[in-house]
């Protein structure tokens, strides 16, 4: 077989290897060496083409060109498009089943933070919201707590300057909406609240809280009661039973604490509401006349209820939780149950 037959025979060759190679790096590696490496096909045939005369050489030199230049170029050609492309054969079988997609949802205290607003809202309350960084006025002098009175105590604060500190309760928010906004008022405000307390299992330094407030005219503690009633009705269950108990809040005259029948035991006594068959669940009570006056609202025309409630502690309640850090660690396990 002449030395051109021999050209035209590799040159059909090749076209048929490079349609047919298989699209992985080490395949086409292959063929690289089969054609144009050192001891490859086309090396040995201008081997060959040196041994040629003058005249025989200015025939076949062109063909022998020619199949050189197809050999590199359809090499190169397979190689970009591997390097480029997602089809690499990686011996990773695409027909697998995917990974299972894991979607995530609302954090526990998200969720009940969401349902208290829902409810609310249904019944006409707004919402508001302010920032976590407060004034001492906001957080505590318009709400009736004067300047070294023992009742701050109840809310160990982290200060940032004198008067700057990050806020203890939402109450704050009251405070905001009223120096801005004529009565009627009827808002909610939900928000993060810190306090220097040692953490442990029942606290936390930081948590959140949601607070409620009405004024108008003539609003009356029954409204208040009234209020709380459907509210606890909807959250908990229509059976649930609830109790007025009277407390301390220097923001509200008269104030109380609420409690609901224990929602495991049903009020017979258990571990959760340690046999009392009660569970507070939020504080309350009728707007103090000096935080009115404090925003500018006339104390002798308007009236008002306001009430703040720990969404933390009302999610370990309802979920049977017993340790508010739970809550805070972020381990999936735990959170992917709710
Ligand atoms: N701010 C109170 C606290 O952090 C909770 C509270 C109690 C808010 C009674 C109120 C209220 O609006 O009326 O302890």
């Amino acid at each position: 077989m002449s030395l051109l037959e021999r050209i035209n025979e590799v040159h059909n060759q090749l076209k048929k290897d490079l349609s047919n190679v298989q699209k992985t790096f080490q395949s086409v590696e292959d063929l690289r060496l089969k054609y144009i490496g050192k001891k490859g096909i086309i090396p040995a045939l201008f081997r060959d083409f040196g041994t040629l005369g003058p005249n025989e050489k200015r025939d076949v030199g062109k063909d022998l060109n020619t199949l050189k230049k197809s050999a590199e170029e359809g090499i190169q050609i397979i190689t970009d498009k591997l390097s480029g492309s997602d089809h690499v054969d990686s011996g990773f079988d695409h027909t697998l089943p995917g990974f299972p997609f894991k979607p995530g949802h609302l954090h526990p205290v998200t969720q009940t933070m969401n349902r208290i607003c829902d409810i609310f809202r249904e019944m006409g309350f707004g919402t508001e919201f302010g920032p976590e960084v407060e004034t001492d006025f906001n957080n505590f002098q318009a709400l009736n707590f004067p300047p070294n009175h023992p009742a701050r105590d109840m809310q160990d604060t982290f200060f940032i300057e004198d008067n700057i500190l990050l806020r203890t309760h939402t109450s704050p928010i009251q405070i905001r909406t009223m120096m801005k906004q004529k009565p009627p008022i009827r808002i909610l405000a939900p928000g993060r609240v810190y306090r220097n307390e040692a953490i442990n299992p029942r606290s936390y330094c930081v948590f959140h809280q949601v607070e409620g407030l009405y004024v108008d005219e003539n609003v009356t503690f029954a409204e208040l009661k009234v209020t709380i009633e459907m509210f606890a009705k909807k959250f908990f269950g229509k059976d649930v039973k609830l109790r007025f108990r009277p407390s301390f809040f220097p923001f509200t005259e008269p104030s109380a604490e609420v409690d609901v029948s224990c929602i495991i035991c049903g009020g017979s006594g258990c571990r959760l509401c340690k046999h009392t068959g009660w569970l507070e669940i939020m504080g309350c009570g009728m707007v103090d006349p000096n935080v009115f006056k404090a925003c500018g609202i006339d104390p002798e025309k308007y009236t008002g209820y306001a009430f703040g409630m720990g969404p933390e502690r009302i999610a370990l309640l309802k979920y049977g939780i017993d340790d508010i850090r739970l809550l805070y660690e972020g381990d999936i396990r735990f959170l992917e149950q709710f």
